[in-house]
């Protein structure tokens, strides 16, 4: 393509990328598929490859996140940040609203209010439309430039749609509750330190000298003021977000009252059902709606006259640790935890709380009779935040980690690079033996009905299983001889064996429990290679070129699959018929037209170029490699193809053309 052709093409690409972002970002309505948006990706990308000088600021391709950087520039605003000033309960909200009233000499007020929202302060610049700098609040006059961060935020627009020559505007960066809990999960798993909540998450990615490390993180953010604006002349708050809204930004919709018992109602509520929204917030916001008023009132040196933060009260609580003991994961992961004194907190009882690993004991210096804040972290795993010092006694114990696994007696080692701790013989370990026979059967994995953690302890004690695979081998004699196991319950168990035969790839090889496997790994390798026997057959140097299989968690697979005991495990699987390279249906699915084929692509195709045609390729399950050898399965030749074409024809290798491969896709 020339260049000016190339040029029109990436201005129409950039537009349907932004516009396809929105409705799956901001809207929550996208209208076409991953694979689709996938296409249109691949081709501005392949002409940004090859005009470097078409690159701008605004191009989609800058949301994954670029080269390292060494440090953040400081970044002075435009208009400095305020913070606002707190109410802690309705009556200091009624105060606010009587000194307004005086302040403004009106009787009545319109006011906004919205979400608190818990993340992270940024003020977003753009110039003709074109994201400029991004910025966190800093002290509120300088902050840190985070603009190759920002960028990876999806929902925030790298061009306005709409004409605004300046805007400056300001909001909250956060991460999605269940992005954070995933975030956490994928950490445990790859024994790294966890998040406390959804807020250390968002700050922690924003600030990562790595965007593409920010990039993977599901960053949102709300965006709620503007502190400047040219080309449009707001006279309300409402009239803000319906600009922002307009231009493409995430905004929130606030409630609109005068009435300000409606106000510290609405407050109220949301103070009781904060857990029912995807997000954390920590309070409400309370604002004038008209911006002339807000101007009469202006502000004080931190903070508006004219808005304030109404605060949830804190979820913490104080309790004492009775015990510490410690747990034997399914990978040998050996977790303390404090058994604490009961406390109902945040809408539950709380007795027990993880204390993680040893350094987190030792950094918080908790002991064995302490009283303890505790806190409801992320609002769902509760966290020990600090020992109440004051409240010691000397009588309190200091924890000493166990050299042994507490299940077994095998010594318990520490790898290099991790905090935990794990038992040495995860083989006859009952603790492990007996977690991995959970997950092996729970929903995510092989989803035995009927099969939870107490009839898995009966089935062992009573010595009819020593592993998963012995499940697919119970009698039903066998079953009803357990203590509370009728005839019924043994048939639905049997039943729900036999039903869990046929599971997708990725819940098998998430079942197989391989240390830092979890789901999405599970999932990514299942796409990767379609069946178990390839995975099995994988290398590390094939494993660790794959997007998120990094260097551990290849060794970890590689390490699985060697192990005799494994392969043992596997084919009495296999032998009691339970489908291990997937469900039919998936690998028929995935299997489509080119499943293990190798192409090669030479000369130019009539409509498709290369990069689409190797993308049709790979999304069927085939591979492309750059040179003809006798593991070619097929050349797909067009015009002015040269040596490969005359190679493959000297191998006897089948050769393709444009139309033929379309067609064996469509089959
Ligand atoms: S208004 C001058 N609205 O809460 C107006 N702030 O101290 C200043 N925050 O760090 C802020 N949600 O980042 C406003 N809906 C919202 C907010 C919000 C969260 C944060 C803000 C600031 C802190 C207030």
């Amino acid at each position: 393509m020339e260049e000016q052709k190339a040029a029109v093409r990436l201005t129409e690409l950039k537009e349907q990328i932004a516009y396809h972002d929105k409705r799956y970002y901001v809207l929550d309505a996208p209208e076409i598929s991953d694979y689709q948006y996938d296409q249109l990706m691949r081709e501005l990308l392949e002409i940004e490859a090859q005009y470097p000088q078409l690159l701008t600021a605004d191009s989609p391709s800058q949301r994954v996140g670029g080269a390292p950087l060494k440090e953040f520039a400081s970044y002075t605003h435009r208009n400095s940040l305020l913070s606002l000033m707190n109410a802690y309960g309705t009556d200091d909200l009624r105060e606010f609203h009587q000194r307004v009233c005086n302040d403004l000499g009106k009787d009545e007020i319109e006011y906004v209010v919205e979400y608190k929202i818990d993340g992270l302060s940024i003020a977003l610049y753009y110039e003709n439309g074109v994201l400029q700098t991004g910025a966190t609040r800093g002290d509120g006059v300088t902050g840190e430039n985070v603009t190759a961060n920002v960028r990876t935020i999806k929902n925030i627009p790298l061009r306005l749609q709409k004409a605004l020559p300046v805007l400056e505007a300001r909001g909250e960066v956060y991460l999605p509750r269940a992005s954070f809990e995933r975030l956490n999960q994928q950490r445990e798993e790859a024994g790294e330190a966890l998040f406390a909540n959804c807020r250390n998450a968002a700050a922690g990615s924003i600030r990562q000298l790595d965007p593409k490390i920010a990039a993977q993180r599901d960053l949102r953010a709300f965006i709620y003021t503007m502190l400047y604006v040219e080309g449009a002349e707001p006279q309300s708050h409402t009239q803000c977000i319906e600009l922002l809204k307009e231009a493409g930004f995430t905004t929130m919709e606030p409630l609109v009252s005068s009435d300000i018992e409606e106000i510290c109602a609405y407050c109220e509520y949301w103070g009781e059902h904060r857990h029912d929204l995807p997000f954390d917030i920590d309070g409400m916001v309370v604002k004038i709606n008209s911006l002339a008023d807000q101007q009469v009132l202006g502000n004080r040196a931190k903070n508006p006259r004219w808005a304030i933060a109404y605060k949830f009260p804190p979820e913490q609580g104080v309790t004492q640790v009775e015990d510490i003991v410690v747990q034997v994961g399914r990978t040998g992961a050996v977790t303390p935890v404090a058994n604490l004194t009961p406390l109902f907190l945040a809408g539950s009882t709380i007795s027990r709380a993880t204390l993680h690993n040893e350094d987190f004991i030792r950094e918080k210096d908790i002991r064995i009779g302490d009283y303890v804040v505790i806190q409801k972290a992320g609002e769902v795993i509760p966290e020990v935040v600090s020992v109440v010092t004051e409240r010691r006694n000397g009588g309190e114990q200091e924890f000493q980690f166990p050299k042994v696994c507490p299940a077994c007696g095998a010594p318990l080692i520490r790898l290099e690079d991790e905090a935990a701790y794990h038992c040495s013989d995860p083989m006859t370990c009952p603790a492990q033996v007996r977690e991995g026979i959970i997950h092996f059967a729970s929903r995510d994995a092989m989803n035995i009905e009927g099969l939870g953690p107490a009839v898995i302890n009966q089935l062992l004690q009573a010595g009819l299983i020593a592993n998963a695979a012995d499940l697919y081998y119970l009698q039903k004699e066998q079953l009803v001889q357990l203590e509370r196991m009728g005839d019924k319950s043994a048939e639905n168990l049997l039943n729900s064996l036999e039903n869990s035969k046929r599971r997708t790839l990725a819940q098998i090889i998430f079942a197989l429990g391989i240390r830092l496997v979890g789901q999405n790994v599970a999932k990514v390798l299942a796409r990767q290679f379609h069946s178990l026997e390839a995975l099995q057959q994988a290398s590390y140097d094939e494993l660790v070129v794959i997007d998120e299989v990094g260097p551990k968690i290849a060794e970890s697979i590689t390490d699985y699959f060697q192990k005799d005991r494994h392969a043992a495990f596997l084919q009495k699987l296999a032998e009691a018929g339970v489908q291990l390279n997937g469900e039919p249906a998936e690998q028929k699915q995935e299997k489509a037209a080119f499943a293990g084929k190798t192409f090669v692509l030479t000369g130019t195709l009539p409509t498709l170029d290369r990069r689409e045609a190797s993308a049709m390729i790979e999304q069927a399950g085939g591979k492309t490699s750059g040179s003809v050898s006798k593991k070619t399965d097929y050349v797909l030749a067009g015009e002015s193809a040269g040596s490969k074409l005359t190679k493959a024809q000297e191998l006897g290798i089948s050769i393709i053309d444009e139309e033929t491969f379309l067609q064996m896709l469509e089959n």
